[in-house]
């Protein structure tokens, strides 16, 4: 086994499921000690460190970084990867989903890598890497909401690169294409059909299937590798060709 990010302290927010949870045992089994926020345990026993954390609540964050501080007062990478989704044009979507989504998934952001700055400038290799998605790229239809905080992740990525990188801390994005993650199992199961729904999220890849997410975290961890130094600002897509490409039928 390869240890590339052994003796590293790493926070990754949502690692209970999915694509958070695939980063946690990566960053794991690469050497590092990894705190996982979420609300909830889900699946990190074993590879993570659970901190029950509720990233649109700024009390949470504040006491979630305090747990931390009993333990080490140095973080090398963080994954802001916690997010929650909305489906829906702006005519179906409420005052109360816009500011849900928007807290957790912008200001979660924000409130989680404020916290994390202090313990990240004692790092030698400070990274934070940013889930965004290809909904910040690309118009899709009925995510409105969704899309409109991805797209703020973007910008935030390459406003918090700016600020950061006179203190060498890198700060960059991943955006994936649809993923198998139970996020998107959820999604499936209230569709009519949830089999075709599924081959047509997968026709809509170029690669003609869903996105892995343990691809999703190679990419997290490439951006989060110290070996990245001179990477920061960047925005990664991981979506089977769905951004780049055009192809004939
Ligand atoms: N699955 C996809 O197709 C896809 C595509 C592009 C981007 N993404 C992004 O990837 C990230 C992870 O998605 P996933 O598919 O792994 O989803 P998931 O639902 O499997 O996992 C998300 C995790 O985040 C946690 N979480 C939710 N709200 C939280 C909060 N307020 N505080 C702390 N933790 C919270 C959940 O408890 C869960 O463990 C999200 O930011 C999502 O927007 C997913």
């Amino acid at each position: 086994m390869s240890a590339e990010f052994q003796g590293l302290n790493a926070v990754v927010t949502g690692a209970g499921s999915g694509i958070g949870l695939a980063v946690a045992r990566a960053l794991h089994a690469e050497g590092a000690r990894v705190f996982g926020l979420d609300l909830a345990q889900g699946e990190m026993s074993g590879v993570a460190t659970w901190i029950s954390c509720d990233v649109g609540d700024l009390d949470c964050v504040t006491a979630a970084f305090e747990e931390i501080a009993k333990v080490t007062d140095t973080i090398d990478i963080v994954a802001n990867n916690a997010g929650i989704g909305a489906v829906g044009s702006v005519e179906d979507s409420t005052e109360a989903e816009w500011q849900r989504v928007l807290n957790v998934n912008v200001v979660g952001i924000s409130r989680i890598s404020a916290a994390a700055m202090p313990f990240l400038r004692r790092s030698n290799s400070g990274a934070i890497v940013n889930t965004c998605s290809i909904a910040a790229t690309a118009g899709l239809p009925k995510r409105a909401v969704y899309s409109a905080s991805k797209g703020a992740v973007m910008s935030l990525t390459l406003a918090m690169a700016a600020d950061a990188v006179k203190e060498k801390i890198r700060v960059n994005c991943v955006n994936p294409g649809t993923a198998d993650t139970p996020w998107v199992e959820r999604l499936l199961s209230q569709a009519k059909d949830p089999s075709l729904e599924r081959q047509s999220l997968e026709a809509r890849q170029p690669l003609g299937r869903l996105v892995s997410a343990d691809e999703v975290a190679n990419a997290i961890l490439y951006l989060a590798n110290p070996r990245q130094a001179s990477t920061t600002g960047t925005i990664l897509a991981v979506d089977g060709g769905m951004q780049g490409l055009r192809l004939p039928k």
